[in-house]
């Protein structure tokens, strides 16, 4: 049985970059599905059809990483036939031996529930305006008001709202370095595989 981390969480809370230090950490595959609906609206036009024909070639598409692409990502995400459409590719993804670490918003509640390891990572929002600005080289304010209304938007929708599953542990990254949160999260899963 392939060993499953799911990582959920707002946006810019960190979740990504632990998602990939455990892949490496672990040599589990890896797949960051906000990319799947970035591409997905990226791709415009009818948002159903684009999810239903997503390719590989879609994900390595420019611009798929600026704010821009996040907002039409998130509005796009609340429709319940895109979201379906994408259902399969994860789970598929997630199946790989010898593990796989999913991070986005539904991971740990509708893509992989029976996932042995589920973190919920969060900070506060004046760390995550502050990451993404330096990250995307832009206003700290903009940011801000631009990541509340795409985290309302997210955890508001009707489909898979983004929300911690009950058995997931909540991993706070506001006062802890990079190196600090992705020890937490390597600690977290080496106790469950121990166990
Ligand atoms: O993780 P990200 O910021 O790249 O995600 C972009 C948007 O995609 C996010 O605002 C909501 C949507 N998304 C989702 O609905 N479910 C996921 N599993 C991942 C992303």
């Amino acid at each position: 049985m392939p060993f499953i981390i799911a990582i959920d969480g707002p946006a810019a809370s960190g979740k990504g970059t632990i998602a990939r230090a455990l892949a490496d950490r672990f040599g589990f595959h890896h797949l960051d599905t906000g990319l799947l609906y970035r591409a997905t609206g990226a791709k415009g036009g009818d948002a159903v059809a684009a999810a239903r024909t997503l390719t590989a070639a879609d994900l390595t598409r420019e611009g798929l990483r600026s704010a821009e692409a996040g907002q039409a990502a998130s509005r796009i995400a609340a429709i319940p036939e895109v979201r379906d459409a994408l259902v399969a590719f994860q789970r598929h993804f997630a199946a790989q031996e010898p593990g796989a670490v999913l991070d986005g918003r539904d991971i740990g509640t509708v893509i992989c529930p029976d996932a042995p390891v589920k973190l919920y990572v969060v900070a506060s929002d004046a760390v995550r305006a502050a990451r993404r600005a330096a990250e995307l080289g832009a206003d700290p304010d903009e940011m801000l008001a631009q990541l509340r209304e795409r985290d309302l938007r997210d955890s508001q929708r009707a489909a898979a709202p983004l929300r911690p599953a009950e058995d997931a542990v909540v991993l706070d990254t506001s006062a802890l370095s990079i190196e600090a949160a992705v020890a937490a999260a390597i600690a977290h899963v080496e106790r469950v595989r121990g166990a």
